[in-house]
């Protein structure tokens, strides 16, 4: 019964609008590590902050309500809750995960997850026969991001999920760049999703975080039991900071949209200069169908290929209102060369055989006035004309 942006806007609150005696309409910061236990024998909720903390708790809880989920779990980066997901499996387990995956969840995997014996088996997930050729007995779960980085291509939930469930595995999304406003992955029958909050949850490039949601009550425990064991939990205060950012998700969220489409608009008008644009909608092929099918919007990250005559470090460096830095999913706006910064984790050789060049440039599209975000982007081509 209740709406989306009401869920936003008051969590948990919803069930218990006074957290405490005061009425502060924002959930205090329990900075206490441990609890008082009224009684040796009584049932305390709380104990030790590693394994709940009221502030972390309603965080929690808010993710789940926002993804139609049962249980939410925050940590203290989204690399930590991606790490959190992984320990559920065990030596001789084999994944199948996309090729396009951040460059960090590939580095985890490569150097470190492969190492204790978990296999892994990397495939184009918008190619549904090539997942369902990659699964074997010993396989456990696929994994992806819907949204592919850098080239923006979407993945089906529904589809990848369905051939899952025909072989008993798990379907794990990393929703990032969507935001349970754009996508229920849940609902579209993934098992289990993560978000690095540090992102458009976050939105204000001030907390690192990433939060975890599954309906499945044997996973729920076992990522619970890695939060609690290995203890990468979000802090109180960075949960404000992510509860903080959530108010605002949709409102900012459609002005990112709004924003986006200014500028795609501009770019369309820079074929001399730009080869290629990537965003959702655009790549000319299914995934634009699954895009428009199961996406509630493309959200604020376009991607493009400058032509070689253009110089793209002069291009990004010449940015004056952008800021020349990685991440996304924030206030302002973000530009970046994806071969030299976030993309730079993976060999060379991957990179090429992704189609990761540098030319091509990274754009998190900010709340600015879009006309001063094209002004800057303007003055940036006019100085990097080679
Ligand atoms: C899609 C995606 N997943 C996970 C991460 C890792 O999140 P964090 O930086 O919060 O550890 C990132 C960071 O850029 C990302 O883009």
């Amino acid at each position: 019964m209740t709406g989306f942006n009401t869920k936003l806007v008051f969590g948990k609150g919803l069930n218990n609008l006074h957290d405490n005696d005061t009425g502060a309409v924002n959930v205090p910061i329990y900075q206490s590590t441990t609890y008082a236990f009224k009684d040796i024998d009584g049932d305390n909720k709380y104990d030790y902050s590693r394994s709940l903390n009221p502030t972390r708790e309603y965080l929690e809880t808010q993710i789940a309500a926002l993804e139609d989920a049962k249980y939410g779990y925050a940590f203290a980066s989204g690399s930590a809750a991606i790490h959190a997901v992984f320990t559920i499996f065990r030596p001789g387990d084999h994944i199948v995960v996309s090729k396009n995956i951040y460059g960090g969840t590939f580095r985890l995997i490569n150097d470190y997850l492969k190492q204790l014996g978990i296999e892994f088996t990397q495939v184009d997930t918008q190619n549904l026969a090539e997942v369902e050729a990659a699964i074997k007995p010993n396989t456990k779960a696929i994994y992806f991001e819907t949204i592919d980085n850098p080239f923006m291509k979407v993945t089906s939930v529904k589809a990848v999920s369905e051939i899952a469930k025909r072989h008993n595995v798990l379907t794990i999304i990393d929703n990032t760049f969507l935001t349970p406003y754009l996508q229920k992955a849940l609902n579209l029958g993934a098992d289990i999703v993560i978000h690095s909050a540090t992102k458009y949850l976050g939105g204000h490039s001030d907390v690192i975080a990433g939060l975890v949601v599954t309906n499945n009550d044997e996973v729920g425990e076992q990522i619970y039991f890695s939060q609690n064991a290995v203890g990468g939990i979000l802090a109180p205060e960075d949960c404000i900071l992510v509860i903080r950012g959530i108010k605002t998700l949709s409102v900012r969220l459609d002005r990112h949209i709004q924003n986006a489409q200014k500028v795609l608009e501009y770019l369309d008008t820079k074929g001399s200069d730009i080869e290629k644009i990537y965003y959702p909608g655009r790549a000319g092929n299914a995934s634009d169908e699954v895009a428009k099918k199961e996406l509630n919007g493309y959200g604020g990250v376009i991607t493009f290929q400058l032509k070689d005559h253009v110089d793209a470090k002069k291009f990004v460096n010449s940015c004056q209102l952008i800021w020349l830095a990685v991440s996304l999913g924030s206030v302002e706006s973000l530009i970046e060369l994806p071969y030299f910064m976030t993309h730079a984790e993976l060999p060379v050789e991957e990179r090429q055989k992704v189609g990761i060049t540098p030319q091509l440039v990274r754009l998190s599209v900010g709340l600015e006035d879009p006309e001063d975000l094209i002004a800057d982007l303007e003055q940036a081509f006019v100085k990097a004309e080679k």
